[in-house]
């Protein structure tokens, strides 16, 4: 049985006073058996730390390989465990297309992550055109391999993999459930072939793009679809509570 998982990620969007005002409206917040989690730009994090409700997660958008050092911009594994950091989003398409990264460099945050007790959102997901040209699946096999290089089976079981079609991603035009379900259990089945079935059947698996309280129902409906990582919509508070009472 694998527990649902909400990640909303608010990208570059809140400043301090608009976090605040979010946390109050959600302090009440619980549904048991799904897990909500929060992905919040790093100067908002220490505000979650103080005052999210511990029933919601906290999770950040990106971590970097080294503990510290001369790497100008970027954020330390052990700085966001002195946050409460449980979650980290790994790999986002926005970062691979706009800041370089790459399988590699996923790789290298994946392993820093679990080294320090963060567990990894690990994004994959196909370009407009790739899709178009049938190549999704070898893209996300090959982007899934390699995230997962040198992780241990137990690592992989508490694995977050996100897919998300980059065509729908803040487009409105979300997947099918169907279309989404078909690409996740393929993703499954690849991590089956690199580890084994048991460690495939226990990974978790969220579809990503244009996901929202109207159709949430109908992604959690599919049967390797386990949780959403959701963008616009995870902003506005009664937004989100929806999203997660949804994949319950
Ligand atoms: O990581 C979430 C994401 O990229 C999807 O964004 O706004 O389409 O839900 P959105």
């Amino acid at each position: 049985m694998r527990t649902p998982i909400i990640a909303g990620n608010w990208k570059m969007n809140k400043n301090r006073a608009e976090t605040k005002s979010f946390i109050e409206q959600v302090k009440d917040f619980s549904v048991d058996g799904v897990e909500a989690v929060l992905c919040v730009p790093y100067t908002d994090l220490a505000i979650l730390k103080d005052s999210l409700p511990s029933q919601i997660k906290i999770g950040a958008q990106n971590i970097h390989w080294a503990d510290n050092g001369a790497f100008t911009g970027e954020i330390s594994p052990l700085m966001l465990k002195e946050l409460d950091v449980q979650y980290v989003i790994i790999g986002h398409s926005e970062r691979r297309e706009m800041f370089g990264e790459t399988d590699e460099t996923v790789n290298k945050r994946v392993h820093a992550a679990y080294k320090h007790g963060i567990t990894p959102i690990v994004c994959v997901g196909e370009k407009l055109e790739e899709r178009e040209a049938g190549k999704t699946k070898e893209i996300v096999k090959e982007q899934t391999e390699k995230a997962l290089v040198g992780l241990s089976s137990e690592q992989v079981k508490q694995l977050v993999i996100a897919y998300e079609p980059i065509w729908a991603i803040g487009t409105g035009k979300s997947s099918s459930a169907e279309d989404a379900n078909e690409v996740i259990s393929y993703i499954r089945s690849v991590v089956a072939d690199q580890y084994d079935q048991q460690v495939a059947n226990e990974v978790r698996i969220q579809y990503g793009g244009s996901v929202k309280p109207e159709n949430i129902v109908s992604f959690l409906a599919q049967s390797d679809i386990d949780g959403a990582l959701v963008g616009g919509a995870s902003l506005e508070p009664n937004s989100f509570m929806a999203l997660v009472k949804g994949a319950k």
